[in-house]
């Protein structure tokens, strides 16, 4: 086996980070396929903790390639200070990082409509929570066909005409919403100008570069952003973001077949969490929601938000395995849900509702209360074990109940923050 695809399972924030960060480790090509600067990884560099927001978790490891998809939306601002902070760290000095031509680029425009249109609709209360790092807008752009390619900023003429057709397009908007367009075509040539420099010698073909690497035998990393049920064609739309989260936006983000896939691991958090609007059945809005994320630190990643906090959905989680086809699941935070010493989950909802036909905007779920959490035993226990077999009989009959519901065996479990607090059920690119 020489691929694998890490996704989340759940609304984003799965912890993704730690897992892909462990199975960073063994890959030679780590490739991002979706999405942009709304996700964030937390890194441990040395002691020092960082967020990366566009650069995969291979930046850890020197001589480990990454790459960023045709799939992502790109902002060079961002992707340049993140470059740069890890050039600092001795990160990243060894042409490491590689960018496709086709992945798109958010401009100014793009974050200021985001913003603009978050505002408005908060006051109506029909606000989306976006990250309002210009995602939507940019891959609207796309969709519409005037969205601007890497590849556009190494050609100016034909980005001045792609330029005045997004002003065409875009400054209307801005002014029915009570504002100017920041900026305007000659600046924004003037800053492709500037970007284009830096970023034309990382340019590449992802799609070539990932099916060379797999010809060749390299072990590739398919790095997931935001989770199953916010993916734009099967999440709880329009409570969405605009790309393709689930396994299958690898064939299409990368540009590589899915026959190429060897296997898909799922992360979910041993709980539930969302940040932004929308759907949640397991919502806890109440002291034990309160308590989760304190314990959690259930604070966005990029944004700083207070993320929603409830107990783990079997019927979404099911979904979500079918959705990525998963072959393996990681479940992150045990320790989290075991320290507030008492455990519920929801085993199906009332009436047989179905996730898959928009079912998560009215499902009342069937909670199962899992009794035996509030040994004072179970925490530290569970914090030492580095085998399933030595975690406590609680902890153990609650993964076996997750991975039976969803028909999926564990891979790995998070019994703690620290790399070393991780039991490593499978090993990544083993065969299964
Ligand atoms: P957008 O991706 O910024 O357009 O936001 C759309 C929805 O996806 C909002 O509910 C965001 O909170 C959510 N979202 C986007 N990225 C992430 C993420 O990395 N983690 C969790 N939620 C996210």
């Amino acid at each position: 086996m020489s691929t694998l695809v890490v996704v989340g399972a759940q609304w984003g924030d799965e912890g993704k980070g730690k897992v892909v960060d462990a199975v960073a480790a063994e890959a030679d090509v780590v490739a991002r396929f979706a999405g942009g600067n709304n996700a964030g990884h937390t890194l441990v560099v040395d002691g020092r903790t960082l967020v990366t927001h566009l650069i995969p978790s291979g930046c850890m490891y020197p001589g480990t390639r990454c790459v960023l998809g045709a799939g992502m939306v790109i902002d060079p601002d961002v992707l340049l200070h993140e470059i740069e902070t890890l050039r600092a760290l001795g990160l990243l000095v060894h042409d490491e990082l590689r960018v496709s031509l086709h992945a798109h680029v958010i401009f100014p425009f793009h974050r200021q409509l985001d913003a603009l249109r978050e505002e408005r609709a908060t006051q109506s209360g029909a606000q989306i929570g976006t990250t309002k790092r210009g995602i939507g807008p940019a891959y609207e752009a796309k969709a519409a066909r005037r969205g601007i390619r890497v590849a556009d900023l190494l050609h100016p003429e034909r980005l001045r005409e792609r330029l005045e057709q997004n002003l065409a397009a875009v400054a209307p908007e801005c002014e029915r919403l009570g504002a100017r367009i920041e900026g305007g075509v000659q600046q924004w040539l003037a800053q492709a100008d500037a970007w284009a420099r830096w970023l034309a010698p990382m340019t590449c073909d992802a799609g070539a570069l990932c099916h060379a690497a797999i010809v060749a035998g390299q072990r590739v990393l398919f790095e997931g952003a935001q989770g199953a049920l916010l993916d734009v064609d099967h999440g709880t739309y329009p409570y969405v973001t605009s790309s393709s989260t689930i396994a299958g936006g690898v064939c299409t983000g990368i540009g590589i077949g899915p026959t190429a896939i060897d296997e898909v691991w799922g992360i979910s958090k041993a709980y539930a969490t969302r940040v932004g609007a929308g759907p949640f059945p397991t919502k806890l809005v109440d002291a034990t929601g309160n308590r989760l994320r304190e314990l959690g630190a259930e604070f966005g990643a990029t944004t700083g938000r207070p993320r929603d906090c409830g107990w783990l959905d079997l019927p979404a989680l099911r979904h979500a395995a079918r959705l990525s086809g998963m072959t393996g699941l990681c479940i992150t935070k045990l320790d989290v849900l075991a320290a507030l010493g008492k455990v519920e989950i929801c085993v199906a909802y009332e009436d047989g509702i179905d996730p898959g036909c928009d079912g998560l905007a009215h499902a009342v779920p069937r909670l199962q209360s899992c009794p035996g959490w509030d040994d004072p035993d179970v925490v530290p226990r569970l914090r030492l074990a580095r085998t399933l077999e030595a975690l406590p009989a609680v902890a153990r009959a609650y993964l076996d109940t997750i991975a039976a519901a969803i028909e999926v065996p564990i891979a790995l479990v998070s019994v703690g923050a620290s790399r070393e607090q991780t039991i490593a059920v499978r090993r990544p690119f083993d065969p299964a």
